[in-house]
């Protein structure tokens, strides 16, 4: 044996080691996420495994975990701590109105399709905090149809649908959301939809009343209704293709014949759904169901 045969570990070792750390790493997250299925229901193992890993790991260093795997006890012994991983796996960033684009066209091409419904039921998946389906009330009560509109506005986060509820958001952020009211195509004076206190507007019941709230997720839940309107905008996203199939045919088999799917700019119509519509707006992914 030769003194080379002892040296230290060289770069390729390094990259060995690196792969192998992954590979446990991506064991462990398997393992992980079956457990979480197991025990309470929720169903992340076909959520894109780039983003989990990130908050998987934040969480880990977050609270000074040893592994995956202690994590994973934490989850299964404590419910509390599943709710707070669950709510990292929950990516909420949301605004109104937000990219205003889709809002207009969703006035101008959308909205003359439903002036005929004697009712009209809307479905916001994913809504988040609400800001969308709010954002929406107000456009369809500018347009004179909000009457007889309902609008289900689900999410698997029930923090997240219990703060929409309340249909108060931060005043620091009116100023950014009636930029886009504008740009989406608003005429009236925004904050004439709410009123103020110290840090929160607060917006009108009266677009509540016309709002029902509701957990509901889009990977183990089935349809509940039959819609005129589907919106799910930045959520399909997080999701590899094998759910965003589930999700598809959840959406075609709630929406009624020439129902209106609204995905936003940055989601995409699967190849094997794309004849089951036309395009009405296809910068921002407005569909009709033939
Ligand atoms: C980035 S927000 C999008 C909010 C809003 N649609 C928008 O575009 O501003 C994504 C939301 O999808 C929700 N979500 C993620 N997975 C879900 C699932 N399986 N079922 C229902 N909602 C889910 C998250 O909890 C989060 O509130």
């Amino acid at each position: 044996m030769s003194d080379s045969d002892f040296t230290e570990a060289g770069p390729e070792l390094e990259e060995d080691e690196e792969s192998q750390q992954h590979h446990l790493e991506e064991i462990e997250i398997q393992l992980l996420l079956e457990g979480i299925y197991l025990a309470y229901g929720y169903d992340f193992r076909h959520y894109l495994r780039s983003s989990i890993h990130r908050r998987v790991r934040s969480r880990v260093n977050l609270d000074n975990l040893p592994s995956i795997t202690a994590l994973l006890d934490k989850v299964l012994h404590e419910p509390d701590y599943f709710h707070l991983l669950a709510n990292d796996f929950s990516i909420k960033v949301t605004e109104m109105y937000r990219d205003p684009h889709f809002f207009r066209l969703f006035r101008e091409r959308g909205v003359p399709l439903l002036r005929n419904k004697s009712e009209i039921r809307i479905w916001h998946a994913g809504c988040s905090t609400g800001e969308e389906v709010y954002s929406m009330a107000i456009l369809l009560l500018e347009e004179g149809l909000l009457h007889r509109t309902k609008l289900y506005a689900t999410d698997m986060n029930e923090q997240a649908i219990q703060k929409a509820k309340l249909g108060k958001f931060p005043l620091k952020r009116m100023q950014s959301f009636t930029k886009n009211y504008l740009q989406a195509g608003g005429v009236k004076e925004f904050s004439s939809y709410y009123t103020t206190d110290k840090e929160y507007a607060i917006f009108h019941p009266e677009l509540a009343d016309h709002i029902v709230f509701a957990q509901h997720n889009l990977a183990t839940d089935s349809t509940f209704n039959e819609f005129h309107v589907i919106l799910c905008r930045n959520v399909l996203i997080y999701f590899d293709a094998t759910l965003q199939h589930r999700v598809h045919q959840l959406f075609y088999e709630s929406l009624a014949e020439g129902g209106i799917l609204g995905l936003g700019s940055m989601e995409s119509m699967l190849a094997a759904y794309k004849p089951s519509y036309e395009e009405l707006a296809p910068a921002e992914r407005i569909f009709r169901k033939r």
